[in-house]
């Protein structure tokens, strides 16, 4: 029985792992013994969080890079590669949204969700994949529920986390003979992040959210924490092109309807 969720001698790249989410699942393999490298576009928020990091034990860094840039992040990889050694896990999680109808965003508005959703996320895994310790190297891609839930105010979410899921799948293919397995971890609605602070802005609102999801509570960035690492560890050695939801089973509800209600409470918010 392979059951250890050790990562120490371990190298975890994550990139937009500087907040949030992202930076929960840093922390999750910090505390298990790995050493860290992180990107994202604010050297501030590098900083911060290659402090935060380091204080686990072993060595963290950072690079300050934009996920649309591919010769930063190919950069970024090299760096990595020197100084932490090659890249076991490779998380990439770099992500903007706002809610705003497909009418009220212009083709720029777009363009910017999609360029760092998908196109990034296609970056981080192709110039991270050069860097990767194979066979034996386990990516994991932070999808959303709106891959598969259409909902309103989230076009360029939906149609770019949708196109992660597929690059997912496709990869997993294309990569399986080199020993890299390739999965999408889709977290639910998770409390106290900069994704549920755009999208449920007020108290009332989170907690309409928290009501709407079957097991009746929000997310813990440790909840999608604890799942990466069992994923990424032995237990979770034979999976690979999975999409699978962290979500305490909100994809099951359709949270479309609970997005249109969002939608009308941000409306009524605007106007009165
Ligand atoms: P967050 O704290 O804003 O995390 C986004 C991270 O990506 C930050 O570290 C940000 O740092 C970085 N980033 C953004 N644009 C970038 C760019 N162009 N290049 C490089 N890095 C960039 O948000 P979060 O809510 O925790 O979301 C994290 C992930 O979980 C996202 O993939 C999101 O789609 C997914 N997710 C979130 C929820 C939720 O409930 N919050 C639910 C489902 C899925 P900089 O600003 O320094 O660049
Ligand atoms: N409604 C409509 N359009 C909006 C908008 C909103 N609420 N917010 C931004 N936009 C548009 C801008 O107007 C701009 O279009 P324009 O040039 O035609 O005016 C376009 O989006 C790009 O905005 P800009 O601020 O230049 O892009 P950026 O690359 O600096 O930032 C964002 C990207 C917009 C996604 C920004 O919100 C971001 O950096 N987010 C990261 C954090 C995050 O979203 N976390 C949650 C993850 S789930």
């Amino acid at each position: 029985m392979r059951n250890s969720i050790d990562f120490s001698n371990k190298v975890v790249f994550v990139a937009g792992g500087t907040s949030g989410i992202n930076l929960g699942v840093a922390e999750g393999f910090a505390r298990a013994g790995a050493r860290l490298a992180v990107l994202s576009r604010s050297q501030d928020k590098v900083d911060a969080a290659v402090e935060k990091l380091s204080a686990y034990g072993e060595s963290a860094m950072g690079v300050a890079a934009d996920v649309r840039d591919y010769e930063a992040v190919e950069d970024a990889f090299r760096k990595a590669r020197t100084e932490a050694g090659p890249v076991d896990v490779l998380v990439s999680g770099a992500a903007g949204n706002f809610p705003a109808r497909a009418l009220d965003m212009s083709s720029n508005g777009f363009r910017a969700v999609v360029d760092i959703d998908l196109v990034g996320t296609y970056h981080v895994m192709r110039a991270g994949y050069d860097v990767l310790r194979k066979p034996g190297a386990c990516v994991i891609n932070i999808s959303a529920p709106q891959a598969f839930v259409p909902a309103p105010l989230q076009s360029h979410v939906c149609a770019a986390k949708a196109g992660v899921d597929m690059l997912t799948r496709v990869l997993a293919l294309e990569w399986g003979g080199a020993g890299v397995q390739v999965n999408s971890i889709v977290p639910g609605p998770i409390r106290d992040t900069e994704g549920m602070a755009r999208l449920a802005p007020t108290e009332s609102m989170q907690q309409a959210v928290a009501n709407s999801v079957p097991l009746k509570r929000m997310g813990e960035k440790e909840d999608v924490a604890s799942f990466a690492l069992a994923l990424a560890s032995p237990l979770g050695a034979y999976v690979s092109g999975a999409v699978i939801p962290v979500d305490g089973g909100w994809s099951l509800t359709g949270f479309g309807e609970m997005m249109s209600q969002l939608a009308d409470m941000i409306q009524q918010s605007k106007t009165g």
